[in-house]
């Protein structure tokens, strides 16, 4: 199976045309990229995954993630690959695996990061602070549309401390999100 970038990348655009949910992909797949390479998995199949995690989001958002594989199929990608793609569904019935954990728990504190960043007069995802993160989950009012409870379910599910968890994304970001 290729998964390679380019690929990914091809199919993910001849699906998804808007910019904030491309945008949003590619962070997803920075933060999949950093965390495969940390547990010394498949960086590249992990970051394919992250790419096209929302494939069908914009053509189907009622049964978003469900039709990613009549989207992914004609492309030659695997059945655990598309599991993976729809695992991070809330109610997704199997068990996770560590990418799928990881999946979810990226999938929104991407772009809770890049909100935080967003509201600084830099704007610079480099100078995001932990703390000022922390601050801003517990205030309902700021990126209202973030689910609070899946960002810690997500980080309990990875058995990492949140601290971490957003320290690690936020790296990741300043690195390799433009
Ligand atoms: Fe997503």
């Amino acid at each position: 199976m290729d998964t390679s970038r380019e690929k990914a990348w091809s199919v993910l655009t001849s699906h998804v045309k808007e910019t904030v949910l491309l945008n949003h992909c590619r962070a997803v797949e920075v933060a999949m990229r950093a965390y495969a390479e940390k547990y010394q998995s498949d960086v590249a199949y992990w970051g394919a995954v992250g790419l096209l995690h929302d494939v069908d989001f914009e053509k189907y958002p009622e049964q978003h993630p469900t039709q990613a594989a009549m989207l992914l199929q004609p492309h030659g990608y695997s059945e655990a690959f598309i599991a993976d793609v729809e695992s991070h569904a809330r109610d997704w019935p199997g068990e996770r695996s560590q990418l799928q954990k990881t999946l979810y728990a990226v999938d929104e504190l991407t772009g809770f990061i890049i909100a935080c960043a967003l509201v600084r007069p830099d704007k610079d995802l480099a100078n995001v602070e932990v703390k000022s993160v922390l601050k801003k989950l517990k205030d309902k009012a700021f990126a209202r549309a973030v689910n609070r409870e899946t960002l810690w379910a997500g980080a309990e599910m990875m058995g990492v401390e949140m601290a971490e968890h957003i320290e690690f994304v936020r790296a990741a970001l300043a690195k390799d999100y433009q």
